[in-house]
């Protein structure tokens, strides 16, 4: 199984380093070819370089590590080649107002998850994933010991869920469901409640994650 990252700035670098140290096959694409170049001369011979296209193409698993905007776009534009992928969505409803400053993109109650979602051809295996810890901790934090950090997913789609659970684990994660695709919200930032700025900053273990998974679900 091949896995496409598209985007190696703040989740798409660690997220590659992860998944290479976890023995998972990475081929790397950006807008600059050259940052996923580099990357790979670093990562070693399970990760290499492409175009956007060609690493869409040649990939079973494509994780778009880009904005929320940019994603839309590139799903639009490579809609025929996601078809029977499994399509990593790590985004959040966020942008930059004029002054720079961070800004919620969507209206409260929408989450990036069910625009991403919309947007994907219906043969696509969408999920939820990688978005849920800063880029720091995401970095930091793989293959904890005594007790693994969880991280969160959320899909409707059975192939997605087994696809991310690999992943997850081969990145150095525990993985956990969350929901579908109308629970991504939980996920995401601002407002989610399973998104580590929603646990003040926790990373949890499995016990303490089907804990904030169970209290934020209204009896
Ligand atoms: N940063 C965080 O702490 C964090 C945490 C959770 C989730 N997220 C989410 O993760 C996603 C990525 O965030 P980030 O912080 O990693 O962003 P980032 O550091 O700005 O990196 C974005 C990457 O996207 C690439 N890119 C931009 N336009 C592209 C295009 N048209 N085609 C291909 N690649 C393109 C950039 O390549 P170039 O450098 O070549 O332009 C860059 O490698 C976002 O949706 C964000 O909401 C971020």
């Amino acid at each position: 199984m091949t896995t496409a990252i598209i985007g190696v700035g703040n989740i798409g670098s660690p997220l590659a380093r992860h998944l290479v140290g976890g023995g998972e096959p990475v081929v790397l694409a950006a807008r600059d070819k050259t940052r996923a170049e580099t990357l790979t001369q670093e990562l070693g011979q399970l990760a290499r370089a492409g175009s956007v296209e060609d690493a869409i193409a040649g990939a079973d698993v494509v994780v778009f590590a880009v904005w929320l905007d940019t994603i839309k776009e590139l799903t639009a534009t490579y809609a025929r080649l996601l078809d029977n992928k499994v399509v990593v969505d790590p985004s959040n409803p966020l942008g930059f107002d004029g002054k720079g400053q961070m800004m919620r993109t969507l209206p409260d109650g929408q989450s990036s998850g069910s625009v991403v979602d919309a947007t994907l051809p219906a043969g696509a295996h969408h999920v939820k994933a990688f978005g849920t810890l800063t880029a720091d901790a995401l970095s930091a934090a793989a293959n904890r010991a005594p007790r693994r950090a969880v991280l969160f997913y959320a899909t409707d789609d059975d192939a997605a869920a087994t696809t991310i659970e690999r992943l997850i684990r081969a990145a150095g994660f525990t993985p956990l469901k969350a929901g579908g695709v109308a629970d991504a919200g939980r996920l995401e930032m601002p407002g989610g409640d399973l998104h580590q700025f929603g646990l003040n900053g926790a990373l949890l273990d499995l016990d303490e994650a089907r804990g904030a998974l169970a209290r934020g679900v209204p009896a």
